[in-house]
Parts: C-alpha cells; structure tokens; sequence
C-alpha cells in the first residue's frame, strides 16, 4: 500500500501518468504524515488538483510553510503575507503572469520544489493553466538524443523573474545559475528535462549556433507534446500543486477584460542535480 493510500488520499487521474484530482480532501486537515503524503504524490503524478478548498491568505501562508521552506516574496501587497505572491490580471493588465512554457524561478541556485496556486476570482471561460511532464518528454526522445542531453548543463538567466518582468528589478539584480540539462528527481529517482524558454539562454557545452537549435528543438517538443500535457480549468477556491521538478506549466491568457485573481506560494527546492 503506497503513503497516499494508507491515509486516505484518493485521485483520479487527469491523464494515465500525469496529474491527478484529489477528492474528498480539506487541505487544512491535513496531518503532518498526510502533508508528506501530498509531497509524494505531487512528485508521482507531476499536478495535483483540489477544488473547493476555501480559505484565508493567512490559512495558505501557513499550509505553504508546512510544505517546507516556503519562498519569501519581497513585492509587498498590503495585507498579503509574504509567502504569498498575487497572481492578477484585469482589463487594465499589461503583462499576465506564466505566459509562455516554464519552470517557477529555475534561475535561482534553489529553484522551487512544488508551486501551490489558488484562485479566488477566474473569468467565466478561459483563464486555464497547460501542464507538461517533463519525464515524459524526455522519455520520448530518442535514446540516443537522452544520452547526447545527459551530458549538457545550461545556464538559468532571470529573463523570466516576475521581479524583472514587473520592472522592480534588472536582470544584474538577479541570480543567474547553471543546472543539468536532465535532473534528477529527488523523491522519485526519475530524470526529467530542465531547460525552459523562459529561463534558459545557453548550453554550456555547444556553440551559440548549437545551443540555439538544441533549445529551440526541445522547446518546439515540450510545446507541441499533447501526449504529455493537461490543461487545468479553474473553479473560485481551486488548489493546485505542481513539482517544478519535473513539470513545466503555461497560463493562458484567453480571457482580457475579464479579471483572474489568485495567490502563488512555492516551496524552496534543492541544488538541481542529475544522479549517477
Ligand atoms: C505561474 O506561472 O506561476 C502562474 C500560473 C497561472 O497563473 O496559471
């Protein structure tokens, strides 16, 4: 019997190996062995999706810091904690927040572990958030493109920082990293791509000229892979948890003027690092 199954945590899959619905879950009752069994599953299934989970700022704030270390938001909101980053788009919005396919921060030297997005307002239609499994697009490359990419390490500009896209901060405020190209999986031991265009610039190992084709090549893959993305539609009180780790998401942005309001909250990962 799996943790998840041992205390009660049932899902329905979105897809046969990637995401899934927990149901019959209040999150704020979760036991410390249940916030564990959450970690895993989120590590598992890559998207764990939760409706009707009403709750305060504050009340997130703290479930955010039980998943771990929970990431400090230096964007001060008034009354929002600072675990909690908004996530707002309206009529008057000059730039939606998760455009394009990407990891949360991969340019950081800790990028985050699991995201938790919770919205309280979404648009009538649209305002959906695409998922893609980053195992499974690796797994379906051929072998000898998995082994050519095992040994590449790219570098992690903030190109895609919210704090440099919201004009707080310049790219030289903001750490740059280098991480394996494949990473390994912490809680699951499986490998996964961590290149995404909104964060990498370069392999390491290859010229300008290379580097650009093998990107652009693993960004068309991980944009057009259907057979490995879900695309998530948004109730008022949804929850959702992805592992940056190995999951790559995508927020539509269908709905103008239409108003989307939520709150993010990430949990700090570890040194990205590829096993032996
Ligand atoms: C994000 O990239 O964290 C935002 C995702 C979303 O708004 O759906």
């Amino acid at each position: 019997m799996s943790i998840d199954e041992a205390i009660g945590l049932t899902h329905r899959p979105i897809s046969p190996r990637f995401g899934s619905e927990l149901e019959d879950v209040t999150l704020l009752d979760l036991s410390e062995q249940g916030i564990e069994a959450l970690k895993q599953l989120g590590a598992e299934r890559g998207v764990l999706v939760v409706r009707d989970q009403g709750m305060t700022m504050h009340q997130q704030a703290e479930f955010a810091r039980r998943l771990g270390d929970a990431t400090i938001y230096p964007t001060k909101s008034a009354g929002v904690p600072p675990e909690l980053l908004v996530i707002h788009a309206d009529g008057d919005s000059k730039h939606v927040a998760g455009q394009g396919w990407h990891s949360d921060i991969s340019s950081d030297r800790t990028p985050p572990g699991l995201s938790m997005l919770r919205m309280e307002v979404v648009p009538e239609s649209g305002g959906d958030t695409l998922f893609a499994d980053m195992h499974q697009a690796f797994s379906s490359l051929s072998p000898e493109m998995q082994q050519f990419l095992l040994r590449l390490t790219a570098r992690h500009d903030p190109t895609g920082h919210h704090l440099y896209l919201s004009g707080e901060k310049t790219l030289k405020e903001l750490p740059s990293r280098v991480h394996p190209v494949i990473r390994t999986h912490p809680l699951t031991g499986r490998n996964a791509i961590y290149v995404n265009s909104a964060f990498t610039g370069r392999i390491n190992e290859l010229s300008r000229t290379e580097s650009r084709a093998l990107l652009d090549m693993l960004y068309q893959h991980v944009a057009t892979g259907v057979d490995f993305q879900i695309r998530v539609r948004w109730e008022p009180d949804t929850v959702v948890f992805w592992d940056n780790r190995c999951v790559q998401h995508h927020a539509a942005s269908d709905y103008f003027p239409a108003v989307r309001h939520g709150y993010r909250s990430t949990v700090i990962g570890e040194v990205p690092y590829l096993a032996d």
